[in-house]
């Protein structure tokens, strides 16, 4: 599969599994998914009425997040499924939301002149993007200098035991009940390969150095299956 097919791929079927994302998120995390959005935001300094890009924003949860934390800040949410973003331009319109502002992007190819945003978040990002130095890049340069970059994302845990019980419950019963939930066994199977093929935090780290981040650091929760990477631009 090439580079485009796979980006094609990843796309439609986050389209197709929009409507039941959100009770997966709850289902196969025990709602600790919204915990880890509030830990990401903590990482992210907006100065007063800042303006923030959440990538890959999905149904929106980790843009709202961001308001929650700074209600005087503005918050683009982007992503490149059109299908998904429909929840989160629902959600907007349920909360009667003014201070979000939504639209259709590839993180490999910002629609956006450098430096525009006074930080930027994503949430589970980083393992789908079929050119991940390319995309660390891109968010760095529409960031402004000094605004921080703060990225969630599934990681591998390192501790002996239950690094072997996460193994059997990602990589074996979440493609099972992800199936049985979304009615998408393939959607829940390609959860845990793009893990797989996804750095370790450590290395992940020293892509953001190579994308010429500064202060970048990491840090890992969720007994080690979450990570925040954080750098500034
Ligand atoms: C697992 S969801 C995360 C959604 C949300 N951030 C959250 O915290 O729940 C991953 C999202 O990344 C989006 N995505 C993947 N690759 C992308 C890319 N290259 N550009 C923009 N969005 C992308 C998908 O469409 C999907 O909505």
């Amino acid at each position: 599969m090439t580079p485009e097919e796979r980006s094609k791929r990843v796309q439609t079927m986050f389209s197709r599994i929009a409507g039941r994302y959100d009770l997966m998120n709850r289902v196969m995390t025990g709602g600790r998914d919204i915990a880890w959005r509030r830990a990401a935001v903590r990482e992210l300094n907006l100065p007063a009425n800042g303006q923030c890009l959440d990538l890959a924003t999905g149904t929106g949860d980790l843009a709202f997040a961001v308001l929650e934390r700074y209600p005087d800040a503005k918050v683009v949410g982007m992503d490149f499924s059109e299908g998904i973003l429909r929840g989160a331009v629902k959600k907007s319109h349920e909360r009667a939301e003014t201070r979000t502002a939504w639209g259709v992007g590839d993180a490999l190819a910002l629609p956006y002149d450098d430096a525009q945003f006074d930080g930027l978040t994503n949430g589970f990002l980083l393992r789908n993007v079929v050119d991940l130095p390319r995309c660390l890049r891109e968010l760095r340069r529409v960031t402004k200098p000094g605004g921080k970059v703060v990225c969630l994302e599934i990681t591998h845990p390192q501790t002996p035991i239950f690094k072997q019980l996460f193994h059997v419950y990602f990589y074996k019963m979440v493609p099972i009940i992800g199936g049985i939930i979304s009615g998408d066994p393939q959607a829940y199977s390609y959860l845990p390969n793009s893990l797989s093929l996804f750095p370790p935090a450590k290395p992940l780290l020293q892509k953001f150095r190579e994308a010429g981040y500064r202060d970048a650091y990491y840090k890992t929760l969720g007994l080690g299956t979450m990570a925040i990477h954080v750098g500034v631009a």
